[in-house]
This record gives C-alpha cells, sequence and structure tokens, in this order.
C-alpha cells in the first residue's frame, strides 16, 4: 500500500511515523525533513504545489494521500485529487473554508447554532476603527484568512486593538488574509483542542488536547504556532465528548451538507471552555499541531485503514483507540520565533535524547546539512514528546530527552503541562 503524507513539519512526522506502522504500510513524504526519513522516503515536490502532487500521486498509483496542512486542502488539493480517482484523506476546499475564512466559519455557526465569541466582521478600516473605539474591551483582533496562526491578536486595551485593526488591514501585515477583519468579544476560561475524524456522516472523536500558544513560560509573549500540547486534558474526555459531538460539530457538518458540501478528513474545534459552557474559537480543516504530535502518539490502531476509511465514508468500520498513558510534547524553537528567525545552526545530542524509551523525537524544522546531519531550517524545530502513566512522569523524560538537544539559541518552554501535572485526577484516560 503506497501512502503519500503531504507536509513537512512535526504533525507530518508523527502522521507518517504512525502510517508507516500500518501492515503493509509504504510511506512517502512531500517533502519531509531531517527526520522523516526514517519511516518515510522523501519526495522533492512542494506541499503547496498542487498540480504536481496531484500529477504524481495520480501517475504513482497511491493508496492514500494524506495532507498535514491547510493551504493545500483551502486551494483545493483534495478536490483535485478526488477528481483523479486517488483517496484523499482531507476535506475539499469548500469544507475547508472553515478555516481559511474566519467570517464563514462564523456564518456556518450562527446558522447551526454553535456557540461560539459574538462577532463583527468589516471589509473597512474605517468602520472596524468605529467600532473599536466604542466595544467593550478586552477584545479580539482577527484576520479572516490563513496566517499561520498569527492573525489573532487578544487586544486587552483599545489602542493595542486599534493598532491590530491597521496592521492587518493598512499595512497588511498578514496580506491578503487581513482584507477583512473579525473582531470577537473576549472569552474566558480554559482552552482544548477537540479532533473528530468524520466522513460526512459517522463522527469519531480523537483523545483530547491542550496546546500552548503563547512563546514565553506563564502563557506571555507573542501567540505562535504551538510550543507544545499535552493529551488528554481532563476539560475533555468520555463525560463530555459525546455532548460536543453533538452540539458543536455535527450541527456545523450537517449544515455544510445542507449547503452540498460534505466534509470528510478531521475537523478540529479549539474551544474556550467558559463559565456559559464550551465555545468556539476556532475550526481547523487539519490535524493541529503540535496536537497532533502527543495525540497520535497515542494512538492505537491502524492509521492508514483508518484514514482510507474516513476518506471513503466507512468511517464507522474503523477500529482504534488510544494508549491510557499520557503524552507530553515539548516544542523546540529557533532563535527570534515566531518573529524573524536564524537558521543553520547544527543540532546535536538527537540520538542521545531519542534512546530515552517512550520518548519520540518528531521533527518540524530541520533539514540534512552538508555532512548530512540535521540543522535548524525553521522556526519550530522539534517536537520532543512523551508518554508515562501520568503529567509528572511524562513531563520528567520529555525535558530529560529536551535537555540532551541543543543548537545555537533554541528556546523551549519550561512549564508545558505543568499546571495539569499536578493535579492526580488529570491523569485519566481521554
Ligand atoms: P485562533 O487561531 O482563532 O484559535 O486564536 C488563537 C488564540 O487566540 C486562541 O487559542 C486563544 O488563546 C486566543 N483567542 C482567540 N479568540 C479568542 C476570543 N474570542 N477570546 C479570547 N481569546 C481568544
Ligand atoms: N495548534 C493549533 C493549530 O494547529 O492551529
Amino acid at each position: 500500500m503506497k501512502i503519500l503524507v503531504v507536509g513537512n513539519g512535526g504533525r507530518e512526522h508523527a502522521m507518517a511515523r504512525k502510517l508507516a506502522q500500518s501492515p503493509g504500510a509504504t510511506v512517502f513524504i512531500t517533502t519531509g525533513n531531517a527526520g522523516t526519513d526514517e519511516v518515510a522516503t522523501p519526495i522533492p515536490i512542494k506541499p503547496t504545489d498542487v498540480d504536481a502532487i496531484v500529477r504524481f500521486a495520480a501517475a504513482e498509483r497511491f493508496d492514500l494521500v494524506a495532507v498535514g496542512p491547510e493551504i493545500p486542502l483551502a486551494a483545493g488539493l483534495a478536490d483535485r485529487l478526488v477528481e483523479a480517482g486517488v483517496t484523499v484523506f482531507g476535506p475539499v476546499a469548500a469544507a475547508a473554508r472553515l478555516e481559511a475564512s474566519k467570517a464563514f466559519s462564523h456564518e456556518i455557526m450562527d446558522a447551526a447554532g454553535v456557540p461560539s465569541a459574538r462577532t463583527h466582521t468589516f471589509t473597512d478600516l474605517d468602520a472596524a476603527l468605529d467600532h473599536l473605539s466604542t466595544c467593550p474591551v478586552p477584545v479580539v483582533v482577527k484576520a479572516d484568512g490563513l496566517a499561520a496562526g498569527k492573525g489573532v491578536v487578544v487586544a486587552m486595551t483599545r489602542d493595542q486593538a486599534l493598532d491590530a485593526a491597521r496592521s492587518f488591514m493598512a499595512d497588511r501585515t498578514m496580506g491578503d488574509a487581513g482584507d477583512m477583519l473579525v473582531i470577537e468579544e473576549f472569552l474566558q476560561g480554559e482552552e482544548a483542542s477537540f479532533m473528530c475524524l468524520t466522513d460526512g456522516r459517522t463522527i469519531r472523536p480523537l483523545a483530547s488536547a491542550r496546546d500552548h500558544k503563547r512563546i514565553f513560560d506563564g502563557d506571555r509573549g507573542p501567540n505562535t504556532g504551538g510550543m507544545g500540547a499535552y493529551s488528554p486534558t481532563p476539560l475533555v474526555g468520555p463525560d463530555n465528548s459525546p455532548e460536543l459531538v453533538e452540539k458543536v460539530m455535527r450541527p456545523v457538518i450537517d449544515e455544510l451538507a445542507r449547503r452540498g458540501i460534505e466534509y470528510r478528513g478531521v475537523l478540529y474545534a479549539g474551544l474556550m471552555m467558559t463559565a456559559d459552557g464550551p465555545k468556539v474559537l476556532e475550526f481547523n480543516c487539519r490535524f493541529g499541531d503540535p496536537e497532533t504530535q502527543p495525540v497520535l502518539t497515542r494512538f492505537r490502531g491502524d492509521l492508514a485503514a483508518t484514514m482510507i476509511a474516513t476518506a471513503t465514508g466507512r468511517l464507522e468500520e474503523a477500529v482504534f483507540d488510544f494508549d491510557s498513558r499520557v503524552a507530553v510534547c515539548v516544542v523546540a524553537a529557533a532563535p527570534g520565533y515566531p518573529g524573524k528567525v536564524s537558521t543553520g545552526q547544527a543540532i546535536s545530542g538527537l540520538r542521545d535524547a531519542a534512546s530515552i524509551p517512550d520518548v519520540f523525537i518528531y521533527h518540524a524544522g530541520t533539514s540534512k546539512g552538508p555532512d548530512s546531519m540535521p540543522v535548524v531550517s525553521g522556526g519550530r524545530v522539534l517536537a520532543v514528546t512523551a508518554l508515562a502513566d501520568d503529567f509528572a512522569a511524562a513531563r520528567e523524560l520529555a525535558y530529560r530527552a529536551m535537555d540532551r538537544i541543543d543548537f545555537a539559541g533554541i528556546q523551549f518552554r519550561r512549564d508545558i503541562a505543568a499546571s495539569v501535572s499536578t493535579h492526580r485526577e488529570n491523569t485519566g484516560k481521554p
């Protein structure tokens, strides 16, 4: 069975590793990184080059294309693969719009009655500034389109809110993504990442997770793509995930179906658990990064068969569950991240760190240097993930591994899963 993973980050390394464990699977990855070689053959086609991926997957008769990132999905990669007769894990562009346009996702949530923040949408800067001059603060200013997790400003003051609106719309810091602004009521509570597989009919929750979006310990500093994650979160488990499926996932999937759009793949809801109940912060049309690293590390089952079942409308038949141990994932980032990063530094200690039992090192922004040794090539560099019976033990393992790894200017948070590990009751199953 030939499987092509599209993407080159830590999420895709975790996908490729688990897919390679499926019986009879041979995994290829476009383009991969310095770590994916151990499980997948690299293919030199950019993950955003939709035409080339479709040509290659069809000509080489792949049995499954599993898409990691949102950009090719929003650009219609799944539509094109379906047309070419290739089985694809990932939604069509019309469904991926749930992530690609925050205004569209609010439109769907409103129509479907899914709880979310109150929202105002603007295509005119002056109108947005007028609104921000009088609305309550804190307030959240979002670029409508795709911005790699960097198009959201939680403004604590009115000036911050006005600056954010100007930078997105007038200075175009997020490019076209900022042509429309979504201004949201500020929600308070604890966050959770809730991912479900769906074939448009059946909906199957995955183990829950929590990510840490801010760059510095104590949730300080700017938002990033994610500096670490753990699974499960005690906020989402067997007690409430059936209700979340019915109140959040099913209404959205049904509302899309009413509009003639079938959602197949993984649907990710970023939730805020507020005093008034769970509310949706965002939908993503793909696996979260870095949540996928701890979640798929815990996945038990045949991932290739599960993805094919999802893609072909047979998700009901898929058999999988999750390791009862918990997982903690700590991201090592390049100096400068989430701003402009410096790259090219040699990475040491990887083998030593990976030799610790129950530690999995997923590569993200790495490539092979002149002597084939891994060097830093992107913002988020590694996702060091550990499995253990409780969060304290998983943290100890992950940080023991991280302390063996080094590159010039390495930055990572010391407090991933720290607050959860102090609660014994938080070590339960998903
Ligand atoms: P998003 O990419 O939309 O999930 O936003 C990124 C992060 O910004 C979220 O994980 C939250 O921490 C924060 N955020 C987004 N929307 C809101 C909101 N309405 N209220 C409070 N915080 C928010
Ligand atoms: N970790 C959040 C995301 O993947 O968007």
